[in-house]
């Protein structure tokens, strides 16, 4: 009884800990959209802002850092959650219509969730291996008028620019139930809040994924 207990007590640390690098992930989106939608406004502000962003200390050497291990615990987290729930239900679903009693989203969010990484792997490689390199091998890091350039070069190209397009989708499908989740974990259940919640799920999951189709498909249109 007391393993049992202990193996219960675990899961729900984990599950609430998994919410919690998604509340960060959530807040991160928020304003990682916002500095991309400012390409939309203006090439001056959108440098302004990145310069900022990719040469401020706190931002590089303390918020990045945070930022690179959330995305990582996130990722691991996930899967051992999804090991954790295949172990508890041997039989899959064998006795109920798991259609019926659950979403589609709540059921495959490690497959959104491996589309979404897998989405981080290219977008990595686009953006940010060669801010490294620039920074920290070329030493440079007092161009502060090359971002908005280097991003509308990044979306001449239409096969990348599908490829994000349809990240996006999968990145909208994975929070319409990864937000409304995580407050589930952290203890948000009373009646009153929950419809609220799935109001600002559904808004969330819709209107940021389509910001970034905006950034891309603009950047690809318009240049
Ligand atoms: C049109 C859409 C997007 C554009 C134009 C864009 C642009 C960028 C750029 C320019 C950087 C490099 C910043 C730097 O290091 O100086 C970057 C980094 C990054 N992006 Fe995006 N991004 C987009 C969508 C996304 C999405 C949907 C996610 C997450 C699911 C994401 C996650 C990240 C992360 C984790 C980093 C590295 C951290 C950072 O340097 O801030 N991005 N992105």
């Amino acid at each position: 009884m007391g393993t049992q207990n202990g193996v219960l007590k675990s899961s729900i640390a984990r599950k609430i800990a998994m919410a919690l690098s998604g509340f960060f992930l959530l807040f991160f989106l928020l304003q990682h959209l916002a500095i991309n939608a400012l390409s939309l406004i203006s090439a001056d502000l959108f440098n302004a802002a990145s310069h900022f962003m990719g040469t401020n200390p706190l931002v590089q050497f303390a918020l990045q850092p945070v930022l690179a291990f959330g995305v990582f615990f996130h990722l691991i987290m996930g899967m051992v959650l999804e090991l954790q729930n295949r172990a508890a239900r041997p039989v899959q679903y064998s006795y109920s219509k798991p259609e019926a009693n659950s979403t589609w989203m709540s059921r495959n969010m490690i497959i959104t969730g491996i589309m979404v990484m897998l989405f981080l792997g290219l977008h990595f490689y686009d953006f940010w291996l060669p801010e490294l390199k620039m920074k920290f091998i070329d030493g440079i890091w007092n161009i502060e008028d090359r971002y908005f350039e280097e991003l509308q070069h990044k979306f001449h190209d239409p096969i990348r620019v599908g490829l994000y397009v349809l990240s996006f989708v999968f990145l909208s499908l994975h929070l319409m139930h990864g937000f409304q989740s995580a407050f589930q974990s952290v203890g948000f259940r009373s009646s009153s809040f929950t419809p609220m919640i799935k109001k600002l799920a559904t808004i969330y999951a819709i209107v940021v994924p389509l910001g970034f189709v905006i950034v891309a498909l603009y950047h690809f249109l318009v240049q």
